[in-house]
């Protein structure tokens, strides 16, 4: 199949690309004039977006995909004024564009990523509804309702991912493994809240290959399918649990002051655990990948 990616310069889809690439399929990455590309797979065509709707329906057109897999993003935890514009640039204004560029190309499947976090507290019976943590999963959700347009309007395929947390190599993000290996080569101490979050991760290999199940499901479907699946590491567990899983793994001390910092507004105390991606499970158990992830370090 012929690929566009997007994204492909960040963490998910650098390894999104690289494994399309290894399965055979032809491979762009839709990049910006100022994104780094020095890590992206050299099978990839680079396609530089110059930002306007008529640039990137020029790039779709000329690539001709297949399907089209929408990685980028902008995240932000808690937002502050002026995060306002690069959200909405990245997760509305970019994948409008996008979504348009496709239509205008006849090209109709696209996988997404959504985020577990627009689901911040659910009932058993509904577990899709909507109640996001934060202004990101309001962009997030956002995103899909834009998508339903496209669908009911001009018959596009669409599947999104919603990921809880992932991690893995490569991932340069100021995430909670990254912290733990800075304190234990420095020593410091680390303030953090209580501990008492419940949380899951994703090995980053598992997450390309809920990609190529969801590949396969959406370019299935019939014109004008909608449907978004979660997709999480199976073992649930505290950050104090996951604080300990560390130390048992690297041998490594980590020296933590619990309780020294609040939680943050709308923490997610209790992670969503909506349906999983058909026919995907977790490949990598955490305490493997965890293991493999810290040995370099
Ligand atoms: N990683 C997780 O744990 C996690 C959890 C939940 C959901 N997700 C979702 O999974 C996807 C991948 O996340 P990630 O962690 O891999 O993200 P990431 O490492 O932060 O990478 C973000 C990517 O988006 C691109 N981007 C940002 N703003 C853009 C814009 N205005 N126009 C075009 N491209 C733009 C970046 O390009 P530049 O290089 O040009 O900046 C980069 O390639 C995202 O959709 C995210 O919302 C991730």
């Amino acid at each position: 199949m012929r690929l566009l990616v997007t994204g492909g310069s960040g963490f998910v889809g650098g390894h999104v690309l690289r494994g399309m690439a290894d399965d055979g399929h032809a491979v762009a990455a839709v990049v910006r004039g100022g994104s780094d590309t020095s890590r992206l797979d050299t099978r990839a065509q680079v396609l530089v977006h110059d930002g306007s709707t008529e640039g990137l329906h020029a790039l779709v057109a000329g690539f001709r995909p297949d399907a089209v897999l929408h990685i980028a993003s902008k995240f932000v935890a808690q937002h502050q004024p002026a995060d306002i514009d690069p959200l909405i640039e990245a997760n509305l204004r970019f994948g409008c564009q996008l979504l348009d560029a496709m239509s205008r190309s006849g090209v109709d499947a696209i996988v997404d990523f959504g985020t577990s976090w627009q689901h911040f507290h659910t009932a058993p019976d509904e577990p899709q509804a909507y109640h996001p943590v934060s202004l990101y999963a309001a962009t997030k959700q956002a995103f899909q309702d834009l998508i339903r347009f496209y669908a009911e309007a001009r018959g596009l395929r669409a599947l999104t991912l919603k990921l809880s947390d992932t991690y893995g190599p490569g991932d340069t993000r100021a995430k909670v493994i990254a912290l733990l290996n800075r304190i234990s080569a420095s020593g410091e101490t680390l303030a953090m809240s209580p501990g008492d979050q419940t949380f899951n991760l994703s090995h980053v290999d598992d997450v390309v290959g809920a990609v190529r199940v969801a590949l396969a499901r959406v370019t299935a479907a019939p014109a004008g399918t909608v449907e978004s699946w979660a997709v999480r590491g199976e073992e649930q567990m505290t950050l104090r649990d996951f604080v300990q899983l560390y130390r048992e793994v690297t041998g490594r001390a980590v020296d933590i002051e619990w309780g020294k910092r609040p939680y943050r507004d709308r923490e997610v105390m209790k992670p969503w655990l909506g349906p999983l991606l058909p026919g995907w499970r977790q490949q990598v158990p955490l305490r493997e990948g965890l293991a493999a992830l810290v040995a370099d370090v």
